[in-house]
């Protein structure tokens, strides 16, 4: 089929380049013309295991291409992907002006037949605007059909959770945009959901958001471990393996982080607000996301007791491991709550140096864990990155000044740190307080 992906940020890239993996004709588009221009002499903008390898094979067959001119992505393909970004207006509503752009520039360059797909994450409603712009900036008289295909890639897996999904979404008003959809999806071989518009959007946001809730849940929960001297690991295995509950989205933490989980809550929440129903639950998801930041905190300070003119070593500034992505990543914020109480943070991140330097200052930048330790009253686990919890622990202890390991992903095992000479304080572990 011959594709135009309309954004080439981490959905619009992810699908674009597995698109073309699977055979198809794909132009990524992007109105950001010098990452066009860096995209077509290979320079990916994103680090996301096997995406560049994945994008230049597929250049060096001829199957995918970038432009920064819509009008030619939308002559060329007759399935056109919309990927743009849907960042949170200051009220928490999603700004849909970027699709709305999008919608109108295809209705002025259409010129046959086109399926317009919704991939970027949207407010339940949306594909019928879409629809509504379509139909008002239409030049000439051509047939068009709009479609929901909500994508469910997480950063860091992208490229296997587009290939292996658990499940396509495919919402359409008629058989002609499913039989086009169905067949570009044939290949995955993964169970299908053909629905109308509004379900298909509902699934996203409904999705993004009851993971939220199981994630909010299990702070909560390590709340209540952390004061009666539970382990919040042993609780998630056995709440996890029931298969009603799924081992899935249950570890405890630091709060989730991230450009998908603190946006899409929100606008979940704006818009259900905007049709009558007060969306209590998420609220308080939202609330409990946010205290766990402070729970942190708390434990630093209540074993620091004075923060000021300390250092402080963290380990891990990206959202989660296996990306360098730092958008809404805990690390920020608590870097900057420990800075404004005077202490003085050094800092490493196997991918997320440079966003990170763009974002923070008066950070020490270390070029390892190890330089981290050096002269650190105590080290912060803020990133669950696989090399951390492969570290030379004897080496770590001989760095640190104070042998103290405050770890907000719960990677070590307490007792084994213990025994080695470190005060340990995980989230939710037993004697942690
Ligand atoms: C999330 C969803 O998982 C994807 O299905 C969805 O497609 C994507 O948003 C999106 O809407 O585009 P992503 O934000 O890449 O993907 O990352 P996740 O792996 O879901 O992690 C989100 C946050 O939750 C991270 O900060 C992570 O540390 C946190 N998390 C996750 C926990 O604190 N505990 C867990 O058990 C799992």
């Amino acid at each position: 089929m011959r594709i135009s992906i309309i954004g080439s940020g981490y959905v619009g890239l992810v699908s674009g380049a597995c698109f073309s993996e699977l055979g198809n004709k794909v132009i990524c588009l992007d109105n950001n013309a010098k990452k066009i221009s860096e995209l077509k002499k290979g320079i990916i903008p994103i680090y996301e295991p096997g995406l560049a390898e994945m994008i230049k094979r597929n250049v060096r067959r001829k199957r995918l291409s970038f432009t920064s001119n819509i009008k030619e992505a939308i002559i060329k393909s007759e399935v056109i992907f919309i990927a743009v970004g849907t960042p949170s207006m200051e009220n928490g509503e999603a700004d849909l002006t970027g699709i709305e752009n999008v919608a109108r520039n295809i209705a002025l360059n259409m010129d046959s037949y086109r399926l317009i797909v919704e991939k970027s994450t949207v407010p339940v409603e949306t594909g019928n605007w879409v629809r509504r712009t379509i139909s008002t900036y239409i030049k000439r008289k051509v047939e068009f059909d709009v479609a929901s295909n909500p994508e469910f890639l997480k950063e860091g897996q992208a490229i296997s959770d587009f290939m292996h999904p658990d499940r396509i979404v495919i919402g359409v008003e008629s058989k002609r945009a499913a039989d086009i959809l169905v067949d570009l999806y044939k290949p995955l071989k993964a169970p299908m959901v053909v629905a109308d518009i509004k379900s298909a959007e509902l699934i996203k946001h409904a999705s993004n958001a009851f993971l939220a809730t199981k994630i909010s849940f299990i702070n909560a929960l390590s709340r209540i471990c952390d004061r009666v001297g539970a382990d919040i690991k042993e609780v998630s295995k056995g709440m996890g393996l029931d298969k009603r509950i799924g081992a899935g989205f249950l570890q405890a933490g630091i709060g989730y982080g991230g450009s998908c989980f603190p946006k899409d809550v929100d606008a979940f929440i704006k818009i259900s607000e905007k049709i009558g129903y007060d969306f209590r639950l998420l609220k308080v998801v939202k609330n409990i996301n946010e205290e766990q930041r402070d729970f942190f905190l708390k434990k630093i300070r209540d074993v620091l007791w004075i923060v000021k003119d300390k250092s402080i070593g963290v380990l891990g500034l990206s959202f989660k491991p296996n990306t360098d992505d730092i958008r809404q990543a805990p690390s920020i914020g608590i870097i900057k709550a420990l800075q404004a109480e005077g202490a003085k943070i050094r800092a490493y991140d196997p991918e997320a140096m440079q966003k990170a330097k763009e974002l923070l200052t008066g950070v020490t930048l270390c070029k390892n864990p190890y330089e981290v330790c050096k002269g650190s009253e105590c080290l912060l686990i803020v990133t669950e990155w696989k090399e951390f919890q492969e570290m030379d622990l004897c080496r770590i202890k001989k760095m640190l000044k104070r042998h103290l390991i405050i770890d907000g992903r719960n990677i070590f095992d307490p007792q084994k740190l213990r025994k080695m000479g470190f005060t340990y304080i995980g989230i939710g572990r037993p004697d942690s307080e």
